[in-house]
């Protein structure tokens, strides 16, 4: 019932999220920062930190990778105990299943309760002595760790180097998170993080989803399964949010799509099939990561919309004091909801458009766009909650 008819693709795993391509296209220019930040560490071993930012798709997690994978390379030539830990902070949401995921790293079998945070911090350390390495620690998806509070284990991590006797050991951050982090944290952690170098990660225009598309199908499908034109309507539809993994989904559901339908060849009615169906997750996905204001915001937006197309911004604004109060929180100030509708935008979940008045004035039309607004309304109603 399942056998898979190997029409299109030819290895599976390369279409897979896990899967780390060899060279991130169009990522030259971050890479190359990394490497500029990384090479006192691999030379010398003192320590380095940097916040890697960008939306959704933008490549963060794939080049974080690919970088410590490259710099482990070229540290087992030259003889550097160097190593690397990634930590999936959206997994692992509290300072101890951070720390454990660490520990795990050098000793599967330390027991998963037991320590406090401080324990388990010195065991890391002694870890990291003990083998007199250059440890770099990625926290991907950092933000969610801080929203919920834990920005002391960041700290501790940044303060890690300081009182140790062994100058070529050492412990350097790589912080993965999405733009809106900065504005969350308190006065103190950000004067530790403002001295932290920032790597930005933009959204991928038209041409570089295609370049990564074409890659992408080059490595995993039967070559001549995709057309030109499919290609580049998946990088089309992508652009609108500048999303790479969107752009791979789509890809990997068109073969399936064709695979399943017999077909040898992805054409565009199947591309347009396959956005259909990876739609709905993606926008699931984006709203689990947005923060409390911005999901209010939201809410407020399809509680305004019913039937209509559009609502306006002051409409909009009116209903979002109404929510915030009915979640028991303070609604935020009138440029703050700017930004909120501004980044709500920008993530393709709300649509916006300027028209002028009759009177000379401007409004702020609002709409959303591929999803009911009623469907969307009670998925968000439910992530509230939670
Ligand atoms: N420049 C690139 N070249 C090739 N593949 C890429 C590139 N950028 C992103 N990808 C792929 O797109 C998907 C999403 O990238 P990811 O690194 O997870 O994004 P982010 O962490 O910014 O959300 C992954 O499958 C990744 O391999
Ligand atoms: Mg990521």
């Amino acid at each position: 019932m399942f056998e898979r008819r190997t029409t299109i693709i030819r290895d599976p795993k390369v279409l897979t999220f896990e899967y780390v391509p060899q060279e991130l296209i169009h990522r030259e220019d971050q890479m190359k920062s990394l490497r500029m930040l990384f090479r006192p560490v691999v030379e010398s071993g003192g320590p380095q930190s940097a916040f890697l930012i960008g939306p959704v798709g933008t490549g963060k997690t794939a080049t974080a990778r690919r970088f410590c994978m490259d710099v482990m390379r070229h540290a087992s030539e030259k003889g550097i105990p160097m190593d690397y830990v990634t930590v999936n902070c959206r997994q692992n949401n509290t300072e101890s299943s951070a720390l454990l995921s660490m520990i795990w790293h050098f000793d599967p079998g330390y027991p998963d309760r037991g320590f406090s945070v401080s324990e388990m911090l010195r065991t890391l350390k002694r870890h990291v002595e003990k083998r007199r390495l250059r440890l770099m620690v990625v926290l991907d998806e950092v933000d969610v760790l801080i929203k919920k509070g834990a920005d002391d284990l960041v700290y501790q991590l940044s303060r890690f180097n300081e009182e140790k006797g062994d100058p070529s050991t050492s412990l350097s951050l790589i912080m993965v998170s999405q733009e809106h982090i900065l504005e969350r944290l308190d006065q103190a952690s950000i004067s530790t993080f403002k001295r932290v170098n920032t790597v930005r990660f933009g959204r991928y225009s038209q041409r570089e989803l295609r370049d990564i598309v074409s890659s992408r199908a080059d490595m995993a499908m039967v070559p001549g399964t995709i057309d030109d034109d499919s290609m580049e309507l998946i990088a089309d539809i992508a652009s609108e949010w500048g999303d790479a993994r969107f752009a791979i989904e789509m890809l990997e559901k068109s073969a399936l799509l064709a695979e399943e339908d017999g077909k040898t060849e992805i054409r565009p009615e199947i591309v347009r099939e396959a956005k259909a169906l990876t739609y709905s997750t993606i926008t699931e996905s984006k709203l689990e990561q947005l923060d409390l204001h911005r999901t209010l915001t939201l809410l407020a937006v399809t509680r305004c919309l019913k039937d209509d197309a559009y609502v306006t911004t002051g409409k909009a604004e009116k209903t979002y004091h109404i929510v915030a109060e009915e979640y028991g929180e303070n609604p935020r100030k009138h440029t703050q909801f700017w930004n909120y509708i501004n980044d709500l935008n920008d993530l393709g979940l709300v649509h916006t458009k300027v028209q002028g008045d009759p009177d000379g004035g401007r409004t702020t039309y609002i709409s959303v766009p591929d999803m009911p607004s009623k469907v969307l309304r009670s998925k968000l109603e439910e992530i509230l909650g939670r």
